[in-house]
């Protein structure tokens, strides 16, 4: 009977969690979307509960309760305090928790079966005696399997964590052949793999689980700054997978389901960012392999040119089009509001304003289009960087708000930069260009951006939000009046 309910109940989840995906792949459904995926992950989450209540010890349900109530205390305060720009951070960490979660899950199917294997009147959990011939092979295949993928996502994702919080550089680490580092470990784990289903023992496991966690190291060290958007959502996907090799251990369906939907999905976002940015994917999966080694590009000299708030408010009172290109220094600043503000002043005294925003600006899919929604800024004049780069010649003023990387014309015209070919918003090509920043420094990868020292550049330097609430200050004193 439980047995029954809990299949429905798990059916219902998987079905709950794919209308969350489809919701959530536009703006206008997203939040019924992520009330879906709630409702999916509260329903499977309490009938795996009362399965695993059923069947448990004293001991059991109790560490069963602690682990419920102590996960879920410490997911609601970090889902409470993490500001948007940790985001990226947070999501490498969890996926880093699902790799071990794998790893764990693994090792105890294999120590469990084996007990069991040794000692037939000690097995807890009876029916594991039961698997011989190719059934205790395809076992020994699921385990080593799961703890490969789930070893590479830990340690890969807490490598990425480090990167994206800054606390290592986000430089490529380039160790000599590291080509055939990678593809010897790969080799390594297949030969593992055969030798494993065939005599498993508890030290091939170890040295499967090594092997993965110092491949999941080399692999994510080796991608460079510019590229972690594509590793994080690449580590999204191989969390999946790692779950659905937990399910196909554990025997639970809606972990496989679920699994499969994350490591598909994730794959295929890799997939979409890699063209947007126009890397080879496999180059990326499999941590730069292939990609030319890039000179560092030509070096950027020159003079900049600074303009003040009140100079920006005057260009934007006297424009007829103007467009707004954020980017990760908006978050940083909280820029949104004021921005949004701006917009509406404009739009008011009716200039035509516009956003351009680069898929992979910020520092997570949809982070800009996120910061804008929640300022209310109208979806239908936010635009994607193909529907708005042909219009930028024709557009008076581009106010570049704390984007850098993402506007950088070396990625279009300087073959030896490391971000070359790397589609961006062609600004420069407007009337005039304002560059929202505090300093002349680097963007996230850490490439100088000749957009600077251009004749139609003027940087506007200090705080976005600060900068922009000055504007808008000096727009309703002055400037629009005299429009
Ligand atoms: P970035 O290239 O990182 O540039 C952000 C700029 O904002 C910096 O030049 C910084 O200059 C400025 N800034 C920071 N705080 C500011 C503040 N309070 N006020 C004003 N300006 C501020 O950003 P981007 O153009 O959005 O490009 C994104 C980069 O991140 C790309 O390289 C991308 O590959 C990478 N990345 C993206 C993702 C995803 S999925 N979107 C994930 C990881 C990494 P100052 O320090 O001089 O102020």
């Amino acid at each position: 009977m439980v047995q029954t309910w809990t299949t429905a109940a798990y059916l219902i989840a998987a079905l709950l969690f794919v209308i969350s995906l489809a919701g959530l792949s536009k703006h206008e459904t997203s939040r019924a979307g992520v009330v879906f995926g709630i409702a999916g992950m509260t329903i499977a989450l309490v009938a795996t509960a009362i399965v695993a209540l059923g069947s448990a010890s004293g001991l059991g349900i109790a560490l069963l309760l602690v682990a419920l109530v102590v996960g879920a205390a410490i997911g609601l305060w970090r889902a409470r305090v993490v500001e948007m720009t940790g985001m990226p951070e947070l999501i490498a960490l969890m996926h880093s928790f699902v790799g071990l979660a794998a790893v764990l899950v693994g090792w105890n199917g294999f120590l469990e079966v084996e007990g069991e294997r040794a000692d037939p009147t000690t097995g807890a959990g009876a029916g594991h005696t039961e698997l011989a011939g190719s059934l205790l092979g395809i076992h020994h295949a699921e385990v080593v399997i799961g703890v490969f993928i789930g070893a590479v996502t830990f340690t890969g994702s807490v490598v990425a964590y480090l990167k994206l919080s800054a606390k290592i550089a986000s430089a490529p680490l380039t160790l000599p052949g590291k080509n055939v580092l990678n593809l010897g470990a790969l080799l390594a784990f297949a030969v593992l793999t055969v030798v494993f289903v065939i005599t498993p023992q508890v030290w091939l496991l170890g040295v499967v689980t090594v092997l993965a966690l110092l491949l999941g190291i080399h692999l994510v060290a080796s991608i460079g700054g510019g590229d972690m958007p594509v590793v994080v959502s690449m580590l999204n996907s191989y969390s999946g997978w790692a779950a659905a090799a937990s399910g196909f251990l554990l025997g639970n369906d809606l972990l496989i389901i679920t699994g499969a939907l994350v490591g598909s999905s994730g794959a295929y976002l890799s997939y979409i960012m890699c063209k947007a940015m126009n890397r080879s994917f496999l180059s990326v999966i499999a941590g730069g392999f292939g990609a030319p080694a890039a000179s560092g590009g030509a070096e950027v000299t020159g003079e900049h040119r600074e303009i003040d708030a009140a100079g920006v408010a005057d260009l934007l009172a006297n424009a007829r089009s103007v467009v707004i290109t954020p980017g990760y220094g908006m978050a940083v600043a909280q820029a949104q509001y004021p921005v949004a503000d701006l917009t509406r002043t404009l739009r008011d005294s009716g200039v035509e304003v516009r956003f351009g925003v680069h898929p992979v600006a910020g520092r997570l899919p949809g982070h800009m289009n996120v910061l804008l929604a929640e300022a209310q800024v109208p979806y239908d004049i936010v635009l994607e960087m193909d529907e708005i780069n042909d219009d930028l010649a024709d557009t008076d003023v581009v106010l570049v708000i704390g984007a850098n990387d993402t506007v950088n014309p070396a990625a279009a015209e300087d073959p030896g930069s490391p971000i070359a070919g790397m589609p961006v918003l062609r600004v420069w090509e407007a009337g005039t260009v304002v560059v929202f920043k505090r300093s002349m420094a680097t963007g996230y990868a850490g490439v100088q951006n000749p957009l600077f020292f251009r004749d139609n550049t003027q940087m506007l330097f200090g705080d976005a939000k600060e900068r922009v609430q000055d504007i808008l200050a000096a727009l309703r004193t002055d400037a629009l009046a005299r429009r």
